[in-house]
């Protein structure tokens, strides 16, 4: 259980996220983007923690949700930037806004896929990555934020 009071954790998913469960289910999974947002939301519960899911298709939005994030209070953040992982400079900048955990999330392991994914564009500005570990990777990233957390 996290000590201190009012602990708020967000989590971004980027394109095509909103397809879990249909879209390429031998790589993603089979479970919807629903199921993984509701038991990450248990999980932050019995830690005491308040989650926050956002999942958009569009670059701009996920920027707009990051410049929020920098806005108002949040002590963490897990994203899947999905496909911008390996293209958009604009998320990277956007990310260095935040003085908090950032936890980079891969279903996948990117590393053993075509070669455009092997880079991402936040690899060396995030706190962690954790890819190929399906959605269980969600749940370890939370578990990072909050034993970084307790540890403060
Ligand atoms: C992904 C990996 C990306 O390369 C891909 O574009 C995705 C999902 C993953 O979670 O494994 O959409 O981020």
């Amino acid at each position: 259980m996290v000590k201190k009071k009012n602990i708020r954790v967000h989590v971004i998913h980027g394109p095509n996220l909103n397809m879990l469960g249909k879209r390429e289910p031998a790589i993603y999974g089979i479970k919807a983007l629903e199921e993984i947002d509701a038991d990450l939301k248990n999980r932050a519960n019995s830690l005491g923690i308040s989650l926050e899911t956002f999942q958009s298709n569009h670059e701009g939005e996920i920027i707009e949700k990051i410049h929020d994030i920098f806005n108002t209070k949040s002590n963490g953040l897990i994203i899947n930037p999905a496909a911008f992982t390996h293209t958009s400079i604009a998320i990277r900048d956007a990310l260095t806004l935040l003085d908090i955990p950032i936890i980079e999330v891969h279903l996948s392991n990117i590393y053993k896929r075509e070669e455009f994914r092997h880079k991402s564009m936040l690899a060396d500005i995030v706190t962690g990555q954790i890819t190929g570990l399906g959605s269980l990777g969600y749940t370890l990233a939370l578990n990072a934020i909050a034993e970084d957390i307790n540890g403060k």
